[in-house]
């Protein structure tokens, strides 16, 4: 039972058949989600924000990508895994980022990796192409810039930001990316964008016409804390499965009725 390859995303979007992408950070959910049959998972750099507690992806090292990687491929067997090039492993210089490219996929096992910027990574994207690293690009919404821009705004809005993204979209694919993350960006835009690459593009708030569509699996399914984004479907409450299960306990070990006889040892 082989993987994913990026030949057969490409050969998807020939046909026109659509995918789902979930983000992983760890074994046991990645199995979860390798057995449901999701082709793609992503190591993404949202662990920062999602899974290891900080407020953005920024302060996410290598170290800790190249783990949380290594237990996606370690716990999975169909699925292509996809992990971020954290903020500062990449921008300094093609080299940098082919150094940390081949970490991943050398110390961690993944088939790709995922980088920020269009234009502006173009010359990283090309050199790992030509390494032999598949990279899948991300444009519009670059979390890793979020200080930069004030914030997580929609982009691609108005003629100018419209146009920057179809050159940014055009220069990944020329580039030779196998894919590319289209992130908060409005629908009509993500559409032209679709219709002009050959390229699969992989969609978050970016509307139905992507070629794939990406979640964050705590958005999802229910994790999140607090409020989530406009785009993010729900399919499960699992911060309510757990509280309630935890709650469950707690009472049962009060009141005695945990352990009960078919838990004990004599
Ligand atoms: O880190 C991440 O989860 C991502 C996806 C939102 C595409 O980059
Ligand atoms: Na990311």
């Amino acid at each position: 039972n082989r993987r994913v390859t990026v030949r057969d995303l490409a050969t998807a979007k020939q046909r026109g058949e659509k995918w789902s992408m979930l983000t992983a950070y760890d074994a046991l959910t990645a199995g979860v989600f390798d057995e449901a049959g999701t082709p793609v998972l992503l190591v993404g750099d949202s662990a920062g924000n999602c899974h290891l507690g900080y407020e953005t992806t920024v302060p996410v090292t290598m170290d800790q990508m190249v783990m949380l990687a290594a237990a996606v491929v370690r716990g999975t067997k169909r699925a292509m895994v996809v992990a971020d090039l954290p903020f500062g492993s990449y921008q300094e210089s093609p080299a940098q980022a082919m150094h940390n490219a081949a970490r991943l996929m050398k110390d961690a096992g993944v088939g790709a990796v995922k980088l920020e910027g269009g234009e502006r990574s173009a010359r990283s994207i090309e050199l790992l192409v030509e390494a032999g690293v598949p990279v899948m690009a991300h444009i519009g919404l670059t979390p890793q810039s979020v200080h930069a821009l004030g914030g997580y705004p929609v982009q691609g809005r108005g003629d100018e930001a419209a146009h920057q993204l179809l050159r940014d979209a055009k220069a990944v694919q020329q580039a030779g990316a196998f894919a590319v993350v289209l992130e908060a960006v409005p629908a009509e835009l993500a559409r032209q964008v679709t219709e002009q690459l050959t390229v699969p593009t992989v969609g978050i708030g970016a509307g139905a016409d992507c070629d794939a569509q990406v979640l964050v699996w705590t958005d999802f399914a229910g994790m999140t804390a607090g409020r989530v984004p406009k785009f993010v479907k729900q399919y499960a409450n699992l911060r309510a499965v757990l509280g309630d299960a935890a709650r469950a306990f707690a009472e049962d070990v009060r009141t005695s009725a945990f352990p009960a006889a078919e838990h004990t040892f004599h």
